[in-house]
């Protein structure tokens, strides 16, 4: 058996060794926004706060929160604190709706990224020669030329394959064998589909890892996929305002939730409605600050995320724990409040169902309808006493266990569209029709 490869020598760092860099490099980022960035320099004056007040990493506290709106407000660079002859790349987030948030790298910024993805995916059980398969989609989005660099800098052999094509994926990962695919795990779910379609066992192919993120996805759909595909799946998390893939990654000797790369990325907990900083281990929204970054460094944003912090295990970083909903995925349902992952989590409960699923809110006069569109397994497709049963049981579940009425359908297969990155996962129509 191949060696693992070698870990960077701050994997190894002692906390205090990592607080000591944390606090110096804090100091240096938010000088650098101050300096470098008219924005950051108004929102800290009107905070009342100067860079040099930061005597510890607690002082963070103190200073403004960054949010999506700000780098909406001030489209496309205005949050940069380079000149633009230093922006050697751009990459932006398509949102669902209004402007797209761009981001800019310097080189510098790009070489960080690329170490980080690099760490993430020796974290996961790269070996040397591992050839790494990448289906996150390239482009404006990070997923795609993040993972590339990430791996090209970890010494693999990259196929940059990109979304979509589902047939020829296949075609490819049975000619070239690739030992790691990166991808999101809804598309994941479509290749192991076509795969089976065309007579392949998915557990028999080359793969031995699978890099999953961009969306949220449960420990039972980590099970799930790694029983069918014969795999270890980790769970890589970023985004793009951050750095893109490659903030936070798991280690797959735990599978225990992303150790935070916390050498470049400070994290805090605050409450979603107040933004009172919490302690390690509560539940609240996920806020980082960049520690190094250049080209757009970034000031306790505001990532919409909810997880908690938990200490260390397979390094001594703080983990965070998989992420199992947004702020903005919340639904609102007659009252109780629904995050689609508490769906994926009873769905998979249900053997003669297929993994893939999308929720339809609508409103029948003063009253919300939550409808769960569900699809057979191959398997169960013709039994309908066994799909019915199903049904039953998942409605009975989510009634239960969530607290919601949901009219559970089951469609027929290849029912729910497919996407071959994020997933949509809530068609939320109550507003359309207000
Ligand atoms: O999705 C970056 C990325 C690419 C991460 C590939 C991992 C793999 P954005 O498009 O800016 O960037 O979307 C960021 O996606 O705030 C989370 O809500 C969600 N997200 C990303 N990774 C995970 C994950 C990329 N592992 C937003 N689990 C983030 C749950 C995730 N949600």
């Amino acid at each position: 058996m191949n060696p693992s490869l070698p870990l960077d020598a701050i994997e190894l760092a002692s906390r205090d060794e990592l607080a000591s860099l944390q606090l110096d490099r804090l100091k240096w980022s938010l000088s650098h926004a101050y300096e470098n960035s008219p924005v950051y320099r108004r929102k800290f004056s009107e905070a009342g706060i100067h860079p040099s007040e930061l005597k510890t990493l607690a002082d963070l506290s103190r200073f403004p929160f960054t949010t999506k709106q700000d780098l909406r407000d001030n489209y496309p660079f205005g949050l940069f604190a380079v000149p633009q002859d230093r922006i050697a790349r751009i990459h932006a987030s398509s949102g669902t709706t209004g402007k797209p948030t761009v981001v800019g790298y310097t080189a510098r910024d790009i070489d960080t990224w690329a170490t980080l993805v690099a760490r993430s995916i020796r974290a996961a059980g790269a070996r040397p020669g591992d050839k790494v398969h990448v289906s996150y989609g390239y482009g404006l989005f990070t997923g795609g030329l993040g993972a590339h660099y990430g791996a090209e800098r970890a010494g693999l052999t990259v196929i940059p394959f990109g979304g979509g094509q589902t047939e020829k994926q296949v075609q490819l990962i049975q000619d070239f064998r690739p030992d790691i695919i990166m991808v999101t795990p809804s598309y994941m779910l479509s290749i192991a589909d076509e795969l089976e379609r065309q007579g392949i066992d998915p557990a028999r192919c080359s793969l031995r890892i699978g890099i999953f993120g961009a969306e949220p996805w449960t420990n039972d759909m980590r099970r799930a996929i790694e029983a069918r595909m014969g795999i270890d799946a980790v769970d890589i998390y970023g985004l793009s305002e951050v750095i893109g893939p490659g903030v936070a990654s798991e280690c797959v000797e735990t599978k225990d939730g992303p150790t935070i790369w916390e050498d470049h990325f400070y994290p805090e907990i605050v409450d979603p409605e107040t933004g009172e900083a919490l302690p390690d281990g509560e539940f609240g929204e996920l806020v980082f600050t960049s520690l190094t970054k250049e080209a757009l460094p970034i000031v306790r944003y505001r990532t919409r995320d909810l997880t908690r912090l938990l200490p260390g295990s397979a390094r001594t970083m703080r983990r965070m724990e998989k992420i199992t909903g947004r702020c903005d995925d919340m639904m609102i349902v007659r009252g109780v409040n629904v995050f689609p992952t508490q769906i994926e989590e009873l769905l998979l409960k249900q053997h003669a169902l297929a993994p893939h699923y999308q929720i339809v809110l609508t409103k029948e006069g003063p009253l919300d309808i939550m409808t769960v569109n569900v699809e057979p397994r191959p398997q169960a497709a013709a039994d309908i006493a066994t799909l019915r049963a199903a049904q039953q049981a998942l409605a009975y579940d989510i009634k239960s266990l969530i607290g919601v009425t949901a009219v559970v359908n089951v469609l027929a297969m290849n029912g729910i569209e497919r996407s071959v990155g994020k997933a949509r996962r809530v068609i939320d129509m109550r507003k359309a029709r207000a």
